[in-house]
């Protein structure tokens, strides 16, 4: 494979909500997506299995040749994107973390809920990102255990969707100025999570500001291509299954 490819990596199907940005904004460069539905979920492991996980997974697209890594995974990013570049310092990797800093400059003074995984709300770089907006806000963490799993079975709305959200979710009905979507799995739930909030939050993901980032990494490097674009899908599960639900959430 040549090495003007965008490889985008996620333990599942969760960084097709980064891909499908990737896309709008940068059509014509070629993209290989990476989803370790096999190893999925990441974010109830412990902090060293996902980091084994990540660079296993970086490892693979490094060798298939690429010209950046987007590391589309809130959870692998606060795990091991520290240790990714430290053991890659000439590769472009960029990572993807909470919007929390979005959320902040919009509501400033507001109520901020984070819905994420276990590990990426226990991790330090979370706290070091949190703590320094909770002068100017109040933040709520909220994990959310098990939805990634219902999203990578391609539920994103209906009864079990809203019977593991409902309890996670009603305390703060009507009561948060935005929520923060902190796992790129969930925005593929955003209208079970709207309805459950009600209309007045506004929920904020961090897809397309890693899409921005992206593209201003391989601009400074003159590494943009003028196409044509491409797009591969490949799945650690090796299930068709997995394939079509990547391409079906990229249609959403
Ligand atoms: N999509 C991942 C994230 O952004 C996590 C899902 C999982 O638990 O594997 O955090």
């Amino acid at each position: 494979m040549s090495s003007d490819y965008i490889a985008v990596f996620d333990s599942g199907v969760g960084g097709v909500s980064v891909l499908r940005e990737l896309i709008r904004l940068m059509p014509d460069e070629r993209y290989l997506y990476f989803g370790d539905s096999a190893n999925a979920p990441y974010g109830t492991k412990t902090t060293d299995e996902v980091r084994r996980l990540t660079f296993a997974a970086a490892e693979y697209l490094f060798s298939r040749g690429c010209k950046a890594l987007v590391v589309a995974c809130n959870t692998a990013t606060a795990a091991a994107i520290r240790e990714l570049r430290a053991a890659h310092p000439d590769r472009i990797i960029i990572g993807i973390e909470p919007a929390l800093k979005v959320a902040a400059d919009h509501f400033p003074g507001g109520e901020i809920g984070v819905m994420a995984t276990p590990v990426t709300l226990r991790e330090e770089k979370f706290d070091t990102l949190m703590h320094r907006f909770t002068d100017s806000c109040t933040v709520h963490k909220i994990p959310a255990p098990g939805l990634a799993e219902l999203i990578e079975r391609g539920e994103t709305d209906g009864e079990a969707i809203e019977a593991l959200l409902r309890p996670l979710l009603s305390p703060y009905a009507g009561k948060l100025d935005a929520l923060v979507l902190g796992c790129t799995h969930y925005p593929f739930a955003a209208a079970a999570i709207q309805r459950l909030l009600g209309e007045n939050t506004a929920l904020l993901d961090g897809g397309a500001g890693t899409a921005r980032q992206t593209k201003r990494r391989l601009e400074a490097e003159g590494l943009l291509s003028d196409g044509p674009g491409e797009l591969i899908i490949e799945n650690s599960a090796g299930s068709k299954e997995m394939i079509l639900l990547c391409q079906r959430l990229l249609r959403t």
